[in-house]
């Protein structure tokens, strides 16, 4: 049995819990703020209650993908994992400082990965003792439900770490993709400017935001337009990755558009804080 231990217990670091614990996996799920950890095992709890009621799932099988999953206050407070991923807030400095405090305390073996939507893997990487046995695991929300995961082959990543990786994704019912170390990798590379692009339309009254989302739902068969997109997404994380983009890339077509900039100043990030480009109950 394999054993996964996830940093952050926020929409993706449950969803990821969630998804292993479903597959077999030994998890352990942690978050810096035990609210957030709550929050994160609730939810859990709550989607797999809806499978059972939904006649998904046999409730004896919710109990026991549950019983799979064990609290932890802190990483430190487990003495082995196979896989650790990285599940925390999008910032570089936060990422750096969990992966060294970390670094130590697992034996060699343990691979390292982060859940980065953006953030170079070399960068993070290097600041681990183990920079082979590092990787991206840059799965998709929501997490139970999109197949995809981008593994992202940091620049000293080994083969024999992409291999482990690409077998642990598929074994959580997942199509593995492998990408290299480029800012944006491959999904956000082509999905922020296209969440961009709709945000400045809107800015400069090309159309209003529920246009904008029909144009893009019908007329590309996207399953949510751009906006509701951005906003599900969260638009502070949505801003981060285009920061990235824009420095790592150093070029003017990554700007981010002045108006996701003015919503991120004003607590705008969508969903997670109930009004974004839309409002919610
Ligand atoms: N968590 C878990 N399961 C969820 C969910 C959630 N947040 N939202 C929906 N589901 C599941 C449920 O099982 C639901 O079925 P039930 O209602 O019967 O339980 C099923 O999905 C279908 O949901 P809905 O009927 O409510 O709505 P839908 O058909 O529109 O599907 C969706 C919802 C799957 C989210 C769909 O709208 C979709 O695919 N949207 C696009 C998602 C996307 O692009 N994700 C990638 C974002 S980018 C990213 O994650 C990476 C990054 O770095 C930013």
């Amino acid at each position: 049995m394999s054993t996964l231990m996830v940093v952050g217990a926020g929409q993706m670091g449950a969803g990821i819990a969630e998804t292993a614990a479903s597959h077999g996996f030994e998890v352990y799920l942690t978050d810096a703020v035990p609210e957030g950890l709550a929050r994160g095992m609730s939810g859990i709890e709550s989607r797999l209650s809806r499978n059972v009621e939904k006649g998904r799932m046999a409730a004896d099988a919710k109990d026991s993908i549950l019983a799979r999953i064990h609290e932890a206050a802190k990483p430190t407070d487990v003495e082995h994992v196979d896989l650790m991923v990285e599940a925390i807030v999008e910032d570089e400095a936060a990422k750096r400082s969990l992966f060294q405090a970390v670094d130590q305390h697992f034996g060699p073996t343990t691979i390292f990965a982060s859940n980065t939507s953006s953030i170079s893997i070399t960068r993070l990487a290097r600041v681990t003792s183990r920079p082979d046995r590092f990787i991206g695991m840059h799965f998709m929300n929501p997490v139970p439900v999109m197949t995809l995961v981008e593994v992202i082959r940091g620049e000293l990543t080994s083969q024999e770490t992409v291999d482990t990786v690409m077998e642990y994704a598929q074994k959580m019912g997942k199509t593995p993709v492998e990408a290299n170390d480029f800012p944006g990798f491959v999904a956000n590379r082509i999905l922020m400017p296209m969440i961009n692009e709709a945000i400045f339309a809107l800015g400069e009254g090309v159309a209003d935001k529920e246009a904008i989302d029909t144009v893009m739902k019908l007329g590309m068969n996207h399953p949510m337009g751009p906006l509701t997109l951005a906003d599900f997404i969260g638009l502070d994380t949505c801003l981060a990755i285009l920061e990235v983009l824009y420095e790592g890339f150093g070029d003017p077509k990554y700007r981010p558009a002045p108006l996701l900039r003015k919503m991120v100043d004003a607590g705008l990030y969508g969903r997670k804080t109930g009004r974004g480009f839309y409002q919610y109950g």
